[in-house]
């Protein structure tokens, strides 16, 4: 049936090249395109390496037009021909196989496909939706198969960097307690224990802890976390992180580390990231860039103008400032003759982060002149014009407010005007440490006080006697490593000390009993030697979505889910039989009995629909007297 010799092995689309001419090859792949052109067949085979060309002529190699006649997009088919240079007009500069083409001797044909929902190559136009129910299909565009590769070598390099630091790999459970990460717990009820639940991990925190009491000195895990939390583009119910602990370190060797371990992975796409990084305390940041994780691409600075404008007749100045709040400027250069419709669009920005306003402050033939007129005095124009160097046809936004929602507003304003009026360098990296987090922060709604990272975080040493006084005014040994506007990673040193640990808990509301339930483990180990320690949690899937240029985590992650946090492909989450139920204990709230045949797993009991009802999911049998 076949001429093949039988040494000849499969040669990859993509690894062919001009140096072959004349070499018999044997290519198994997807056709990527066929173009028919007066008796001449030209077919775009692909696979993971790349494409080439593929041609026979229909008189003369009959019984290959036989074989490939009904070959359409996305059949798989082997082909062996003869590598052969293309005729000058037809070189394809464009394509890595440009210079050559096969000519097919032999053909036959692998496995059909049906007509595509959509092309490999347009996929991009077609819906989302659509895209994700067909994952499969999605994932043989070019720009996802690379994506992949590139996750693949970022992993790898990374472990071999880090085993080179001396890591040990090291895998923590999937099921296991609540973590606190700020985050919902997914929860997984036990079969064998009715009315309790396992969480799938939030990260691995507490475990990598236990490790270096353990003894292991240095940690490595590529994590899986699961995070029940509203969907961003840049945040996924399932990611995962490349976690790292390190026993007797401080924070300059988790930085040597970081931009050590940067510099390997970063090159894989081309960055080379300048090192040291950039440090900015937290509170700089929020004054100057108004995030705690600031795009430092835009060469705009806010600037506190409250002392300057205090005694201000201005009504709005008066109540913000006897109200504990700022009034912060935005100084953007030649923004003076900005439109009415511009304007407007700035407003709705810093609405959306809760100012009641923007106002502006304008520099024009020499003179200062602010929004609100005559309620600024002649000084305190000068002082403005000195203070935010403002030039002819310069205009500062102003945003009067709490310093939170200042900052806020101003930090998007930041971003976009710098956009809009060319002080943003798009192609540079910008990689930077935010340091000196404050330890916790106000919940004005519940009147409390919550762990900025995590309860584990250490004080900063000089701060311990704050805890009890001020604890507002505790600065953490928390870090978090940013790129472009984008947290990469965060992480901290910990409290090694019971003594600590207790008093962080309890400043946040967990009292000794409450401590013991949830943590008893932890609080046990750390009485046992606990050598200092401490660690971070770079974002796999956001480093290699910014290495890729990507805009969406959904481009780096193979199945990723939907905004509603759900999966196209499987279905998933999905209904489940009255008879596992019932075996795990659980009676729905508001049972919705949809019949609706056996499900996924063979069961022939009918299936609950859970959509609705899975949210107030009670325990049926609980042993122990929960539910
Ligand atoms: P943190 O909660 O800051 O720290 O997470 C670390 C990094 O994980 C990434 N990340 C996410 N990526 C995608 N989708 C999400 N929903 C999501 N949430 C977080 C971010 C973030 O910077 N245990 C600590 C680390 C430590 O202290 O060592 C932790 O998890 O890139």
């Amino acid at each position: 049936m076949t001429e093949s010799q039988p040494t000849l092995r499969r040669s990859p689309c993509g690894s062919l090249t001009a140096d072959q001419v004349g070499e018999r090859v044997l290519l198994k792949a997807w056709v990527h395109r066929r173009r028919d052109h007066g008796g001449v067949t030209f077919l775009d085979l692909r696979d993971r390496s790349g494409r080439v060309q593929v041609v026979f002529h229909a008189d003369q190699q009959k019984v290959v037009a036989e074989a490939l006649s009904p070959v359409r997009n996305e059949w798989v088919v082997e082909v062996e021909g003869t590598v052969g240079r293309r005729v000058p007009s037809a070189v394809n500069p464009n394509m890595a196989t440009g210079e050559i083409e096969i000519t097919a001797e032999r053909a036959e044909v692998l496995a059909e496909c049906q007509p595509m929902p959509f092309g490999v190559d347009g996929g991009a136009d077609s819906s989302e939706e659509t895209r994700l129910r067909y994952r499969y299909l999605d994932l043989r565009r070019e720009n996802l198969q690379k994506a992949i590769q590139l996750r693949h070598a970022v992993t790898l390099e990374t472990l071999k960097y880090l085993d080179g630091e001396g890591f040990l790999n090291i895998e923590t459970p999937m099921l296991t307690r609540s973590t606190p990460e700020g985050a919902r717990d997914y929860l997984v009820p036990s079969r064998v224990h009715h009315g309790e639940f396992f969480a799938l991990p939030q990260s691995p925190q507490i475990f990598k802890q236990i490790l270096m009491i353990s003894g292991f000195e240095r940690y490595v895990q590529i994590a899986r976390c699961f995070r029940d939390e509203d969907l961003r583009a840049d945040r996924q119910p399932e990611f995962t992180q490349i976690d790292l602990e390190m026993s007797f370190i401080d924070e300059e060797d988790v930085y040597q580390l970081v931009e050590g371990l940067f510099a390997r992975i970063f090159p894989l796409a081309g960055i080379e990231p300048e090192a040291p990084y950039r440090r900015l305390g937290y509170d700089e940041a929020m004054l100057r860039f108004g995030s705690d994780r600031p795009d430092l691409r835009a060469d705009l600075e806010i600037h506190d103008i409250t002392e300057t404008v205090t005694g201000s007749t201005f009504r709005a100045f008066q109540a913000t400032i006897e109200a504990g709040g700022v009034v912060r400027a935005l100084p953007v250069p030649q923004a003076a003759a900005a439109s009415r419709k511009q304007l407007n669009g700035w407003v709705e920005i810093a609405q959306r982060y809760g100012a009641q306003g923007v106002l502006t402050l304008k520099q024009r033939d020499g003179l200062t002149e602010f929004q609100v007129k005559g309620t600024l005095s002649e000084e305190q124009l000068t002082a403005l014009r000195e203070q935010l160097a403002l030039n002819d046809g310069d205009m500062a936004l102003v945003v009067a407010a709490s310093a939170k929602v200042a900052a806020a507003s101003l930090g998007a304003l930041r971003v976009e005007l710098a956009k809009e009026y060319g002080h943003f360098r798009e192609d540079d990296w910008e990689f930077l440490w935010v340091t000196d987090f404050p330890l916790v922060e106000e919940d004005p709604e519940n009147d409390r006080w919550d762990a900025m990272h995590h309860p584990f975080t250490s004080p900063e040493p000089e701060h311990m006697e704050l805890l009890e006084t001020d604890p507002g005014a505790v600065r953490s040994r928390a870090y978090d490593v940013v790129l472009n506007g984008n947290e990469l990673g965060g992480g901290s040193i910990r409290n090694h000390r019971l003594d600590v640990q207790q008093k962080v808990f309890k400043l946040i509301g967990i009292d000794d009993s409450e401590a013991k339930e949830r943590f008893g483990f932890l609080l046990d180990a750390l009485s046992y030697g606990a050598p200092p320690h401490g660690g971070l949690a770079l974002g796999l899937d956001r480093l290699v979505m910014l290495m890729a240029g990507a805009t969406s985590l959904r481009d780096v992650i193979p199945f990723p889910k939907t905004a509603s946090a759900t999966c196209l492909m499987t279905e998933a989450p999905s209904a489940v039989g009255l008879d596992q139920l019932q075996e795990l204990g659980i009676r729905l709230a508001k049972p919705q009995a949809v019949a609706v045949g056996p499900d996924a797993l063979g069961s022939s009991e009918p299936k609950l629909d859970t959509t609705e009802a899975g949210v107030g999911a009670d325990v049926a049998d609980s042993s122990n007297g929960e539910g």
